[in-house]
Protein backbone atom coordinates (compact mmCIF):
# COMPACT_ATOMS: atom_id res chain seq x y z
CA UNK A 1 0.00 0.00 0.00
CA UNK A 2 1.32 3.40 -1.20
CA UNK A 3 0.48 6.49 1.10
CA UNK A 4 2.12 9.79 0.42
CA UNK A 5 1.48 12.80 2.70
CA UNK A 6 1.82 16.19 1.25
CA UNK A 7 4.78 18.17 2.68
CA UNK A 8 3.94 21.69 0.78
CA UNK A 9 4.15 24.53 2.27
CA UNK A 10 0.13 24.77 2.61
CA UNK A 11 -0.04 21.36 4.25
CA UNK A 12 3.42 21.59 5.90
CA UNK A 13 1.18 24.95 8.37
CA UNK A 14 -1.59 22.35 8.68
CA UNK A 15 1.13 19.91 10.36
CA UNK A 16 2.07 16.92 7.65
CA UNK A 17 5.14 16.77 10.19
CA UNK A 18 2.90 15.75 12.99
CA UNK A 19 0.93 13.49 10.46
CA UNK A 20 4.28 11.86 9.10
CA UNK A 21 5.76 11.03 12.51
CA UNK A 22 2.32 9.41 14.23
CA UNK A 23 2.14 7.70 10.63
CA UNK A 24 5.56 6.19 10.44
CA UNK A 25 5.11 5.52 15.35
CA UNK A 26 1.70 3.41 13.70
CA UNK A 27 3.31 1.46 11.35
CA UNK A 28 6.55 0.57 13.40
CA UNK A 29 3.41 -0.30 15.64
CA UNK A 30 1.59 -2.87 14.03
CA UNK A 31 4.56 -4.32 12.31
CA UNK A 32 3.96 -2.97 8.64
CA UNK A 33 6.81 -1.34 7.65
CA UNK A 34 6.56 -3.96 4.82
CA UNK A 35 3.10 -3.69 3.66
CA UNK A 36 2.53 0.22 3.75
CA UNK A 37 4.87 2.48 2.05
CA UNK A 38 4.94 6.10 3.06
CA UNK A 39 6.11 8.41 1.23
CA UNK A 40 6.27 12.49 1.23
CA UNK A 41 4.62 14.42 -1.73
CA UNK A 42 4.79 17.89 -2.42
CA UNK A 43 1.27 19.92 -3.38
CA UNK A 44 -0.70 18.34 -5.24
CA UNK A 45 -3.25 21.83 -5.51
CA UNK A 46 -5.47 20.10 -2.65
CA UNK A 47 -4.16 22.95 -0.51
CA UNK A 48 -7.99 24.68 0.25
CA UNK A 49 -9.26 20.99 2.14
CA UNK A 50 -9.18 21.22 6.03
CA UNK A 51 -6.26 19.13 7.14
CA UNK A 52 -3.41 17.88 5.35
CA UNK A 53 -3.23 15.83 2.02
CA UNK A 54 -2.80 12.69 2.49
CA UNK A 55 -3.33 10.29 -0.16
CA UNK A 56 -3.88 6.14 0.03
CA UNK A 57 -3.37 4.22 -3.34
CA UNK A 58 -3.92 7.24 -5.25
CA UNK A 59 -7.24 8.20 -3.17
CA UNK A 60 -6.79 11.49 -1.72
CA UNK A 61 -8.06 12.19 1.93
CA UNK A 62 -7.33 15.38 3.54
CA UNK A 63 -5.90 14.35 7.60
CA UNK A 64 -5.76 16.70 10.96
CA UNK A 65 -2.98 15.51 12.96
CA UNK A 66 -5.57 15.12 15.56
CA UNK A 67 -7.34 13.06 13.24
CA UNK A 68 -4.05 10.66 12.39
CA UNK A 69 -5.14 7.67 14.74
CA UNK A 70 -8.66 7.77 13.53
CA UNK A 71 -7.54 7.69 10.00
CA UNK A 72 -4.57 5.00 10.32
CA UNK A 73 -7.08 2.91 11.91
CA UNK A 74 -10.63 3.30 9.46
CA UNK A 75 -8.26 3.56 6.01
CA UNK A 76 -5.15 1.91 6.50
CA UNK A 77 -5.54 -0.88 8.59
CA UNK A 78 -9.10 -1.01 7.58
CA UNK A 79 -7.58 -1.67 3.88
CA UNK A 80 -5.44 -4.41 4.52
S1 LIG B 1 0.53 22.12 0.15
FE1 LIG B 1 -0.39 20.18 0.40
S2 LIG B 1 -1.83 20.08 -1.18
FE2 LIG B 1 -0.86 21.98 -1.45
Amino acid sequence: MRVTICIGSACHLKGSRDVISKMQEMVAQNGLIDKVDLNGAFCSGNCVKEGVCVTVDGELFSVKPEDTENFFHKEILGRL
